[in-house]
């Protein structure tokens, strides 16, 4: 088995945390594990399998050379593989494009495919699917590259604070919360460098709560115990909390009545159905009671830290991170 990890966003670093994770409970005794990394210039680079140590898997150091993946490095990486585990974050691997090499040279893969993954990277895109199959999305504004900012009727629709999003993007990167018009046009800046697509979206009042999805090979799509994101009023759930904080502010199960749990773990099916999704999924939604659940966004590659929302998710279900891994990659095979 390859695990790709790195990659050429600016989610290369979660990567990495993310494949340590992977290369840390991948059962050896059931796979030969060949760590590739994918560096931030492109290159396919293979390193010896560091079994339970990700450290060793996951120099801090990269061998310098020339800018650009060569076919002859993929092929190199790729070569004897039996099926791949793309451990990528952001775009140039999340987004259906290391999903299309893989299916255009017929090696089967862990998680979702080119539609899903291109589709579920893009907020915008992602939005206008659900709201077209009847889910419940944030109101917003999708600034297309040649928009400065929204208008000022909708700048009232919106109210504040709105959150601004780069539109394809992760882990919070080029995200702002802006409780001040006049903080607006920076905050677009800073989400503009790293997409042109810019979502302007009105805050949701509601508790943040998660949904993990796997799909076992038999096709079943288990939905997991939701859990929620516990944080004191007017924080979010941002790079910091995510990265930095040793212990993330999770509550799982999620503290809900039977009712709002099962109506999250449908909802979260009929979003991994409209997607067209595979293998596994994390769907993100504001929760308040009585209420439609509103779909905040997905990840079709969520973190996979030992101590990330996925895999803490399944250790509530009393399925071990093991367990999970021995489940995708079977599901890669079906
Ligand atoms: N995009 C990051 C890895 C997440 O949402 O889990
Ligand atoms: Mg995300």
């Amino acid at each position: 088995m390859a695990v790709l990890f790195g990659g050429q966003s600016p989610e290369h670093t979660v990567s990495r945390a993310s494949a340590a994770g992977v290369l840390a409970h991948l059962d050896r005794a059931r796979y030969e594990v060949r760590p590739v990394e994918i560096t931030p210039a492109g290159r396919w680079l293979v390193y010896a399998d560091g079994g339970a140590t990700p450290g060793a898997a996951c120099p801090a150091e990269r061998p310098a050379g020339s800018p650009g993946g060569t076919l002859a490095e993929i092929a190199a990486a790729l070569a004897g593989v039996d099926v791949v585990f793309p451990v990528l974050h952001g775009s140039a691997g999340e987004d259906g494009t290391v999903q299309g090499l893989l299916e255009t040279i017929g090696l089967p893969y862990v998680g979702c495919g080119v539609a899903a993954s291109a589709v579920g990277l893009d907020k915008a895109v992602t939005k206008a699917v659900l709201q077209a199959c009847g889910l419940r999305i944030a109101p917003g504004v999708t600034l297309s590259p040649d928009r400065p900012a929204p208008d000022r009727a909708e700048r009232a629709r919106l109210g504040l604070p709105v959150f601004v999003k780069p539109a394809r993007a992760g882990s919070s990167i080029g995200v702002s919360r802006v409780t001040d018009e006049a903080d607006l046009p920076a905050a677009v800046a800073r989400a503009r460098a790293v997409d042109g697509t810019v979502l302007v979206e009105a805050a949701v009042p509601g508790r943040e709560v998660d949904v993990g999805l796997l799909q076992h090979p038999d096709g079943e799509v288990v939905a997991g115990p939701p859990l929620e994101i516990v944080l004191p009023d007017g924080d979010f759930f941002d790079g910091a909390h995510k990265y930095a904080s040793a212990r993330p502010p999770f509550r799982v199960p999620a503290a809900l009545d039977q009712v709002t749990t099962a109506l999250l773990q449908e909802r979260a099916r009929q979003v991994f159905t409209a997607l067209g999704g595979h293998g596994l999924m994390r769907v993100d939604f504001f929760v308040r009671p009585g209420e439609e659940p509103v779909v905040n966004e997905v990840n079709t590659m969520p973190g996979m830290t030992a101590s990330s929302q996925y895999p803490q998710m399944w250790a509530a279900a009393g399925l071990s991170y093991r367990a999970v891994l021995d489940v995708l990659v079977a599901t890669a095979w079906s």
